[in-house]
Formats: C-alpha cells, sequence, structure tokens
C-alpha cells in the first residue's frame, strides 16, 4: 500500500464517520426544533400577539365563570328548616322527648301556635322554660343561626297545623 492510496483510505473513512456522526446530531436537533414549535403550536393556536391574547382570555374565561356559578348558592343562603328540624329538633319534638311538644300533635301545638309566630321563634332561639320542661336555646346547638332556627319551627309549626 502506497502512502497517497493510505491518505485516501483515512479522509474517506474520515468523512463516512464524519457524515455518520453528523446525522444523528441533524436529525435530533430537527426533532427538538418540531417539538418545541408543537408545544407552542398547542398553547396559542396563532402567531399574532393580539390574537393570541384573544384566545388566551376566551380559555381562561370558562374557569372564572364557573368560580361564580359555584358561589352564588353559598351566597344566596337558602336555609332548609327541614333539614334543621331532622337533626336536631326532631330528637325531642319527634318523640316527645324531655316533654316536648310533639310535631303533629295539634292539641299540644294549637295553644303554642297561638301564641303568635314571634313568641315561638324568641323561645326557640333563646330557650324557654314552661309547664312541660325546658326548651333549650336553638335545641341546644349554639352553630344554629337565627334564620335556621326560625325554618325549622316553621317546619314544625306546618307538621302540626
Ligand atoms: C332537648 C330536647 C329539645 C330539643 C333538641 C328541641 N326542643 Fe323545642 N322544646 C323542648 C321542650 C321540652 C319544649 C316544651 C317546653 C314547655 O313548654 O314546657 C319545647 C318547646 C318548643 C317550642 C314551643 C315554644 C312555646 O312557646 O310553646 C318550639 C317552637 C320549639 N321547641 C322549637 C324547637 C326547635 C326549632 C328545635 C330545633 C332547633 C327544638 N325545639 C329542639 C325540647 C327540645
Amino acid at each position: 500500500m502506497s502512502g497517497h492510496e493510505m491518505e485516501k483510505t483515512t479522509v474517506s473513512q474520515f468523512l463516512i464517520a464524519l457524515v455518520g456522526a453528523l446525522i444523528p446530531v441533524l436529525i435530533a436537533a430537527f426533532l427538538i426544533f418540531k417539538l418545541v414549535m408543537g408545544i407552542q403550536a398547542t398553547h396559542v393556536a396563532s402567531n399574532d400577539p393580539k390574537a393570541a391574547e384573544a384566545e388566551i382570555a376566551q380559555r381562561l374565561k370558562p374557569v372564572g365563570e364557573v368560580a361564580i356559578g359555584e358561589a352564588k348558592p353559598e351566597a344566596g343562603g337558602v336555609v332548609d328548616g327541614k333539614k334543621v328540624y331532622e337533626g336536631l329538633c326532631q330528637a325531642c319534638h319527634g318523640t316527645g322527648a324531655a316533654g316536648a311538644p310533639k310535631a303533629g300533635d295539634k292539641g299540644a301545638w294549637g295553644p303554642r301556635i297561638a301564641q303568635g309566630k314571634d313568641t315561638l321563634f324568641k323561645h326557640a332561639i333563646g330557650g324557654f322554660t314552661g309547664k312541660s320542661g325546658t326548651m333549650p336555646a336553638k335545641g341546644g346547638n349554639p352553630a344554629l343561626s337565627d334564620a335556621e332556627v326560625k325554618a325549622a319551627v316553621e317546619h314544625m309549626i306546618g307538621l302540626s297545623k
């Protein structure tokens, strides 16, 4: 083998190695480029900054609307007298325990209802000791609001009319 031939072989081997090494690098660079462009494309479809802004606002909007929609029933504060009655008052007023006038007993409730709702509300909220026993303030649960106790009284009156 002459020196010249040797050199030729080395050069072509070098070129093959170079191309072999460059191709994966180029492929990788191309794939990374495509990936980055793809991520941008999924985030914001438009390249125009104004349009992109509008698009982002549009995407955020439904989230804000849902949050407002969920807050509404809480703020409205719908009081369920039946629920309060069944959760607490029923313990005494459902059975007549502790001398409580039984819900639905027209004879026991008639004279009480005749006192007027304001008196019943006052006795239920502030507590009351009468001839048959002691009605604890708010039925014994101070965490109840006045509105909840009133709603429960209304519910009991409804059962006893
Ligand atoms: C620990 C038992 C008990 C619980 C719980 C209870 N009550 Fe009473 N309640 C009584 C008793 C006893 C009386 C009768 C007092 C009397 O007239 O001597 C009474 C009476 C009442 C009266 C009639 C007051 C009047 O002026 O005649 C109302 C109204 C009333 N309760 C509402 C409620 C409501 C509303 C709840 C639930 C938030 C509740 N009670 C929970 C025992 C209870």
